[in-house]
């Protein structure tokens, strides 16, 4: 059998396919909430994913199922299940990379804010455990509201000593995502060859695509930039309409998390080429204490801050517009550790 791999690598490479990483090595990814709509499509992404060495699978509700189905399918990651609240800690144990899309969603007439006196007890509890049995990963939440989830995040890694700014991440990649199809769709261009930078929050008018900045230039009229910017803002609740009481994005934000949750193995890998927009903890930026940004990735988490994108009159408008909702959105993430309920 051996013979027959290195047969079957050596015709992958000659076909120019990318040799995947060798069962032994790559990276353990924890998905905690991974029975739920982002959960599943995302774990079925993970194990897609090359560097995925182990695939932890943990939910308070069943997971062995979804594990069993998922460890069918021929790719190196391992795949175990984990389920229910002792059970987290060999979900998490040495983990890597800790993937959070646990709690519940919104449904119509909701926003992501409503939905803070659910989640917010959930991001706390997983977060004690990771501070506890993997201080040292890369955490990418998921979970809303992600403006007051990552600092209640912070504040709880803070307190357990374990608290690394370059490697807590609020996953905004759903709104750039959003971005660069709408911004494609309008221009008439490949959704993949554009790239828009959305920075500020992950709520309503904290979202802040810069089309400006797009590449290729995204030079619209003012009413047709402003169009298409409410749109990239409300493009979650057009999905929660549209699924009409049954949740909110479940499918493209697997998408999205998986496309970030690569990129963030590929940085410790060593690909010094990573840039991602995300939410994180740095008042370098924007003066906020928290605030998605481009950001490089490197081996360690966070390598640099990239600048700003160039903004227009408007563009600097909502970004200054959002400072109170942000600001305030912070504000009850932190006080919620602080004097919990
Ligand atoms: P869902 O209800 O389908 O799944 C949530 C899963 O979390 C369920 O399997 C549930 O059992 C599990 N869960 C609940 N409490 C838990 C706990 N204490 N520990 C572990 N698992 C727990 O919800 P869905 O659609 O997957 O959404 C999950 C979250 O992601 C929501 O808060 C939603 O608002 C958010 N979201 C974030 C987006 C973003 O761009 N950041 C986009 C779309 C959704």
């Amino acid at each position: 059998p051996a013979a027959a791999a290195a047969t079957a690598r050596a015709q992958a490479q000659e076909l120019g396919a990318q040799p995947t990483a060798a069962p032994s090595s790559g990276y353990a990814v924890a998905v905690l909430g991974a029975s739920g709509g982002i959960g599943q499509p995302l774990s079925l992404l993970l194990k897609l994913t090359p560097g995925v060495r182990e695939l932890r699978l943990y939910d308070v509700a069943p997971t062995a199922g979804v594990a069993a189905d998922l460890s069918h399918i021929a790719t190196p990651a391992r795949v175990s299940a984990h389920s229910g609240p002792d059970a987290l800690a060999d979900a998490l144990y040495g983990a890597d990379l800790v993937v959070i899309p646990a709690g519940v969603p919104r449904k119509p007439g909701m926003t992501r804010d409503d939905l803070f006196n659910i989640n917010a007890g959930i991001v706390r509890t997983l977060v004690e455990g990771v501070a506890r049995f993997c201080p040292r990963a890369w955490l990418a939440i998921i979970s809303n509201p992600v403006n007051s989830t990552v600092p209640i995040a912070a504040e709880v890694l803070k307190r357990a000593g374990a608290f690394n700014p370059g490697r807590l991440f609020g996953v905004t990649t759903l709104d750039v995502l959003r971005a660069n199809t709408f911004a494609a769709e309008v221009l008439g261009l490949d959704p993949e060859a554009v790239s828009v930078p959305v920075i500020g929050g992950h709520a309503g008018a904290t979202i802040l695509p810069v089309l400006s900045a797009a590449s290729p230039p995204v030079q619209l009229p003012d009413d047709r930039a402003r169009a298409l910017m409410a749109r990239i803002q409300d493009a979650g609740t057009e999905v929660v309409k549209a699924k009409a009481g049954a949740g909110s994005a479940t499918l493209s934000m697997a998408a999205a998390a998986a496309r970030f949750a690569a990129s963030c193995l590929r940085a410790m890998g060593g690909d010094s080429n990573v840039v991602e927009c995300a939410y994180v903890a740095s008042s370098l930026v924007s003066g906020l204490p928290y605030f998605a940004s481009p950001l490089r990735l490197g081996p360690a988490g966070i390598a640099e801050f990239l600048p700003l994108p160039p903004m227009n009159g408007v563009e600097r408008e909502n970004l200054e517009a959002m400072r109170g909702e942000l600001d305030a959105s912070i504000k009850k993430g932190v006080d919620f550790v602080a004097n919990p309920p």
